[in-house]
């Protein structure tokens, strides 16, 4: 039996301690908020706050969170209002197919927490969350927006807790997103390099060609 606080109510599930939050949470809970994406800490569709820190909880035991405070998506809405940052989003249509964006809010509220005012670059480094739609360019508009608005959001988390599972993840995602584009450098250059190749041969005079025949 694993005891915890989830979205402000006690929760007593009975889980096998490694069961990973995520499926505690949408499985043993229904709560279906909480995306599943990659199943191993890359993508970030899973992010939920431990403690006030965004974690991955696809990989993190159900153990892990015993005695500690939950927060997901659906825990956000308060006396019927929505959170500013859910409403940013609305206001300015973020969401493109939505999956991502549970995540990519719970990533969002923690940096606004942090730093209220965040410049580009702030927002580059903690935005690792991934989106296919492409939505980054408007997620960034919506910080700046809250920003401007509300003087982002002020209210420190409950209790601040160490960072080593979201920074071990962030290095591990830049340090894969590092090696495909090597990959994808490498290979634009080897596809230049024969282009070349055959464009040389191409127009290489006839008597040079036969001379190598
Ligand atoms: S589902 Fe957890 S990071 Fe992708
Ligand atoms: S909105 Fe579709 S994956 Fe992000």
């Amino acid at each position: 039996m694993i005891k915890f606080s989830l979205n402000d109510q006690p929760r007593r599930v009975d889980a096998a301690s490694d069961m990973p939050l995520l499926w505690v949470l949408r499985d043993v809970l229904n709560m279906t908020g909480t995306k599943y994406g990659c199943s191993n800490a890359q993508c970030g569709a899973c992010t939920v706050h431990v403690d006030g820190e965004p974690m991955r909880a696809c990989i993190l035991p159900a153990s892990a969170v015993a005695g500690k405070h939950v927060t997901t998506i659906e825990g956000l809405s308060q006396n019927g209002h929505v959170h500013p940052v859910q409403k940013a989003w609305m206001d300015l249509q973020v969401p493109q197919c939505g999956y991502c964006q549970s995540g990519q809010i719970m990533r969002v509220i923690s940096l606004l927490e942090k730093s209220p005012n965040p410049t580009d670059q702030d927002i580059d480094q903690v935005l690792v969350n991934m989106c296919h739609c492409g939505t980054y360019a408007q997620i960034r508009k919506a910080i700046h927006a809250i920003a401007r608005q509300n003087g982002g959001l002020r209210t420190k988390p409950a209790i601040a807790r160490p960072r080593a599972a979201e920074s071990a993840t962030a290095k591990h995602a830049t340090a894969k997103r590092a090696t495909a584009r090597r990959a994808t450098a490498k290979h634009a250059a080897a596809k230049h390099a024969a282009t070349r190749r055959v464009s040389a041969r191409r127009t290489r005079p006839a008597s040079a060609r036969s001379a190598r025949a």
